[in-house]
């Protein structure tokens, strides 16, 4: 028995059609276009097709999507000045920074500057602790990527043993969060981990992204478990995951693939997003 094989690009699909509908009816009511800006700081390729793939969701679903570029040189004083000026501008209804960002620039200080009812990507530390003690607003498009797909397939987390390899700010800790809100039994296992393989075999649902190919095999998971790749990394052969897929499709009882998982869906959950900071600007 192989596993089921989650189309992320099915399910972004069906998400900017309710962002489109949902657009509308706030444009009506509201009477102004919703507006997202990006902060883009030097020129990163994987940036660019980041970008380009949320411009193209934005275009479908009737946002207005603009960057502001900037030189690699930029200080990050005058950074934190351009998001001060971007936070009061009421006709700027969502604010995104594109990461990576220059080594000089520290990325916390530039998520702490975006003001929380702005923040897109939910990384603000007062939208990251909302999440944490269950007032979820505007949850991180990753982590929130993951939970649509689990709420897709009607997976309840319930008493469920959830393995996360990964423990970053943006996709491990919040996506913890998010599971405990969900009374999931959480193992969050990163680089320190002695022997990962001892809790990714005992979980229900497993999450990766450690950036790292083949780092999950078949030994690594257990009969029928969810196994959602959020990795992404670029090698000779492609785009790949941190998952092993071929095998690990003979033991999981459903997996994400890469490309066309949690990429596609993450993409659209920032357009949910999206309609969350413009509601909350306009009623400011
Ligand atoms: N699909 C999407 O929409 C999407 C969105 C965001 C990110 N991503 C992808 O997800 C991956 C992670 O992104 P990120 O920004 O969170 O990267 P990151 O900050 O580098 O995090 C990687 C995490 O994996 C852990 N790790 C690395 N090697 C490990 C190993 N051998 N065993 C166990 N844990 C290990 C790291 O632990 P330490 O911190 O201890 O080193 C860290 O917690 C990347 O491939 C990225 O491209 C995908």
């Amino acid at each position: 028995m192989t596993a089921k094989i989650i189309d992320g690009r099915k399910i972004a699909k069906q998400i900017r059609k309710k962002v489109s509908e949902k657009r509308e009816v706030l444009e009506l009511k509201y009477n102004v276009k919703p507006n997202i800006t990006t902060i883009n700081i030097g020129s990163d390729p994987a940036s660019e097709l980041y970008m380009k793939l949320r411009d193209n969701a934005c275009k479908e679903v009737g946002i207005n999507s603009s960057h502001l570029e900037f030189s690699e040189n930029i200080s990050e004083q005058e950074i934190l000045k351009e998001i001060k000026t971007l936070n009061k501008d009421n006709t700027v209804h969502g604010i995104l920074i594109q990461y990576p960002v220059p080594e000089h620039i520290t990325p916390d200080k530039l998520m702490n500057a975006v003001t929380p009812s702005k923040d897109v990507e939910g990384f603000n530390p007062y939208n990251m602790g909302q999440t944490l003690i269950g007032d979820e607003h505007l949850i991180p498009c990753t982590p929130l990527s993951v939970l649509t797909i689990l709420e897709h397939e009607k997976t309840n987390l319930r008493g469920k043993h959830a393995v996360i390899v990964n423990h970053s700010n943006i996709v491990g800790k919040p996506l913890t969060g998010l599971f405990l809100n969900r009374n999931a039994t959480v193992s969050v296992c990163h680089v320190f981990t002695d022997d990962i393989k001892k809790y990714t075999t005992r979980a229900d649902i497993l999450v990766t992204a450690a950036g790292i190919p083949k780092l999950i095999t078949k030994n690594h998971v257990k009969k029928d478990a969810f196994v959602i790749d959020v990795g992404i990394v670029k090698t000779k052969d492609g785009i790949c995951g941190d998952v092993d897929f071929n095998l690990v499709s003979e033991i999981a009882g459903k997996i994400t693939p890469v490309p066309g998982g949690v990429g596609p869906v993450t993409v659209a959950s920032s357009l949910i997003n999206m309609l969350i900071t413009y509601e909350n600007t306009i009623q400011e």
